[in-house]
């Protein structure tokens, strides 16, 4: 597919940073999503997607000569970042042929695991919602609920179906970054809590500085990019939770040493809160409510509702509690209540939770030294939509739907948080496995609290 030579593409190269290719056509995937302002008083938005930008092929400007293959960086077209980044295009994306994403009706949007195609395989796929051609649609979530649908039945043990918001910058970083020139029509400007330093482009720079392969297809470099995050649904047929991350950053900054990513003995030094105050059903001691057949049967499609409470019930208050509701079959499943000594029931996110359940699985509590819910709150008021669909190369998932740590017992409280067996998410295991496994978003809906679903 990439085989003629284009001439026309070689005068820019001196001027430009991060630049777009023009090779392939970029174009986004309609997910139009709803706006609501009571039960059934919504307004459709015409919204799309955009792959992220570290999943596209990157060539030199003038031709078809790789910038990056496997996990390496070719070391004449990128001798340092700043060259790389004006001497390498990131190009427009085949989104259903190369990475198996597809629009299957109006408002759902489907992500396939493992997608086979000309250039061998692609592993999992993320996107962010845009707003018109080159800007990421932002969400102010204060006093205000996300409601999605969603689809797991297909998505076994190590997988991960997450859809969560990022703390981006609406352009994609290039008004801040003058190397950038891609911008968000190619899903650049990633940002999350882990402070990722498997990104390409940081900041408008090629990230080659220390970079090394961690695996045959991907790699680190130096620096990572930071920003809080909140996790709505990180979630498989077996386990699920959702997650605030804050940051001691409002936007996304990049991290240059070891210290501020957070990487290492330093979890708990970094710019963002890596482990963040998580709501896992399972392990917080109800080990039947997410399951097949269990009271959120994930054998079928379900809407999952997550409300964004502040302390004066306005759009400008401090962010006090985050709580989650289930729809399925017309009946509203309240969230399931902890029972873990130490932790008064509950069935919401609250800083008294986190502190709670901290104590009580022996946690360090970086969330509350990062600021807590009123950080993230801080965050929450723009905010970019990403849907993605994972497996985990660091630790299997284990975190999310089996033992963790690994080597924990699973009696001792907090270890245990899925019913998954520890290898199920090695990727080799679940790449092998499962290919064919995906997961489906549909009706999106931004709105009051309480305005984007009814009980039947
Ligand atoms: C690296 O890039 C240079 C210059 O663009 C090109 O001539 C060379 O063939 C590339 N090397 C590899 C291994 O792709
Ligand atoms: C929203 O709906 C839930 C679930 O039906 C209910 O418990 C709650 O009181 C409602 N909140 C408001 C502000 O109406």
């Amino acid at each position: 597919m990439y085989r003629q030579v284009a001439t026309a593409l070689s005068f820019t190269s001196l001027v430009l940073g991060q630049q777009a290719g023009t090779l392939t056509e970029e174009i986004h995937p309609s997910l139009p999503i709803e706006v609501c302002t009571a039960p059934g008083s919504c307004t459709k938005e015409d919204t799309t997607v955009v792959l992220d930008a570290n999943w596209r092929w990157t060539h030199v400007t003038d031709g078809y000569t790789n910038c990056y293959t496997g996990n390496a960086w070719n070391e004449t077209a990128c001798p340092d970042g700043v060259t790389c980044a004006a001497n390498c295009a990131i190009d427009g994306a085949d989104y259903e042929g190369t990475y198996g994403i597809t629009t299957p009706s109006d408002g759902a949007l489907k992500l396939n695991f493992v997608t086979k195609n000309q250039n061998g395989q692609n592993v999992g796929s993320r996107v962010y919602l845009m707003k018109g051609d080159d800007k990421y649609r932002l969400f102010n979530l204060l006093n205000k609920e996300f409601t999605f649908d969603v689809d797991v039945s297909n998505l076994p043990c190590g997988l991960n179906g997450a859809v969560y918001f990022s703390e981006m910058d609406e352009d994609g970083g290039m008004s801040r970054f003058e190397g950038n020139k891609a911008g968000a029509k190619y899903g650049t400007g990633y940002c999350d809590s882990q402070c990722p330093q498997d990104i390409k482009f940081i900041n408008g720079e090629a990230n080659t500085e220390g970079w090394g392969g961690t695996d045959g297809n991907s790699g680190t470099g130096k620096y990572g990019t930071c920003c809080a995050e909140m996790d709505i649904w990180e979630a498989n047929s077996d386990a699920t939770a959702y997650t605030p991350h804050p940051c001691k950053v409002n936007e996304q900054t990049r991290c240059e040493s070891e210290e501020e990513c957070g990487a290492g003995d330093n979890r708990y030094a970094g710019l963002c809160d890596k482990d963040g105050c998580d709501f896992n059903s399972f392990r917080l001691g109800n080990k039947e409510f997410y399951g097949p057949g269990m009271t959120v049967d994930t054998s079928k499609p379900f809407t999952v509702v997550t409300q964004f409470i502040t302390d004066d019930n306005t759009d400008t208050g401090a962010l006090k509690e985050i709580r989650r509701f289930y729809v399925q079959d017309g009946t509203v499943i309240p969230n399931s209540q902890t029972v873990i000594e130490g932790v008064d029931p509950t069935n919401s996110i609250t800083d008294e939770f986190c502190e709670q359940q901290k104590t009580a699985f022996g946690d360090t509590n970086y969330f509350k030294t990062v600021g807590g819910l009123s950080a993230m709150g801080k965050s929450l008021e723009k905010m970019v939509l990403v849907l993605s669909v994972w497996d985990d190369h660091a630790a299997a998932m284990n975190w999310l739907d089996s033992n963790y740590p690994t080597d924990g017992d699973p009696s001792k409280p907090g270890v245990a948080r899925g019913r998954c067996d520890a290898e199920a998410g090695l990727p080799e295991n679940v790449e092998a496995e499962h290919p064919d496994a995906s997961v489906t978003y549909s009706n999106i809906k931004i709105g009051a609290i309480n305005s984007t679903f009814t009980a039947a």
